[in-house]
């Protein structure tokens, strides 16, 4: 079993520069959001991928832009739909529809599909449109092996998907370096959430409150992070260890699957 963390740059070259790095372990994992694909042909990015990078994750983009990372060489794909936990296409789609479109537009490419498979008979649901497999997130937060916060995986179990929203306000306020014209993230409530919802153009405009957010956060007052979680979170109520959660995935998807077959 991976014993390493998973990676995650978030379109900055800086970051992915420092990424090319990790890829000389063969455990790390890649989660690339890079707006501009480009960045890929990069000496650095170049190497990284020759160092048996295992997915190559191209969140939310749209399918016309699909075909560059496919041009760019990637062995994998993955289809992320709008009912993912973290961050994603604020115009993006939902899974069910987007998987399929995906498959076909980059075949032979192996696609993952991601968003909102939380449990074996998405995982199923994912073989079934044509994918190779799922790219999941959220459900993986709640495990006992998980580095996210003990307050975050309590979220998590305790959150229901009608709590999450896409959003840019939390970004905004934390002052992260996300290009939140395009991307929104989905995440669980929150009071900076509840307090800016609809206004983030005047809350980028508002430093006193971006600083009120930090206050706040030194504090206590509110998480030192937001709660990323998608819709699949209704599927999470308990904190198994990875590996039995990874069982449990394979068993269920086998059975949903047999289920499915019967005439
Ligand atoms: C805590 C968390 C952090 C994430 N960070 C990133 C990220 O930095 N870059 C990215 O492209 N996707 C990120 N994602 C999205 C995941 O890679 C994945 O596509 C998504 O979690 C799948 O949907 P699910 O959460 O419904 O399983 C993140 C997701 C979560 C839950």
């Amino acid at each position: 079993m991976r014993n390493e963390p998973v990676f995650s740059v978030q379109g900055d070259a800086e970051l992915i520069e420092r990424a090319g790095h990790l890829f000389e372990s063969a455990n790390t994992e890649f989660l690339c959001a890079a707006r501009d694909l480009r960045t890929w042909s990069r000496p650095e990015a170049r190497a990284a991928i020759q160092h048996r990078m295992r997915a190559r994750e191209l969140a939310g983009f749209t399918t016309r832009k699909l075909l560059s990372p496919v041009d760019l060489g990637a062995d994998v794909i993955v289809a992320q739909g709008t009912e993912s936990g973290g961050h994603g296409a604020r115009r993006g789609r939902a899974t069910l529809p987007f998987v399929p479109v995906v498959v076909d537009l980059v075949a032979p490419v192996a696609v993952l599909a991601a968003g909102g498979i939380a449990d074996g008979r998405g995982v199923a649901a994912a073989l079934v449109l044509g994918a190779a497999g799922a790219l999941i997130g959220t459900r993986f937060q709640a495990t006992s092996e998980s580095l996210a916060d003990a307050a975050i995986t309590e979220a998590i179990v305790r959150g229901r998907a009608q709590d999450t929203e896409r959003n840019a306000v939390l970004d905004i306020a934390r002052g992260a370096r996300w290009p939140t014209t395009k991307y929104t993230a989905r995440t669980l409530g929150h009071p900076y959430l509840d307090r800016w919802r609809g206004r983030e153009a005047e809350l980028a405009a508002d430093p006193e409150a971006r600083a009120a957010y930090q206050t706040d956060v030194a504090r206590g007052v509110v998480p030192p992070l937001p709660v990323w979680a998608g819709e699949g979170v209704d599927l999470v109520n308990d904190l198994p260890p990875a590996a039995d959660l990874v069982a449990a995935l394979a068993t269920q998807a086998e059975n949903a699957l047999a289920r499915a077959g019967r005439p």
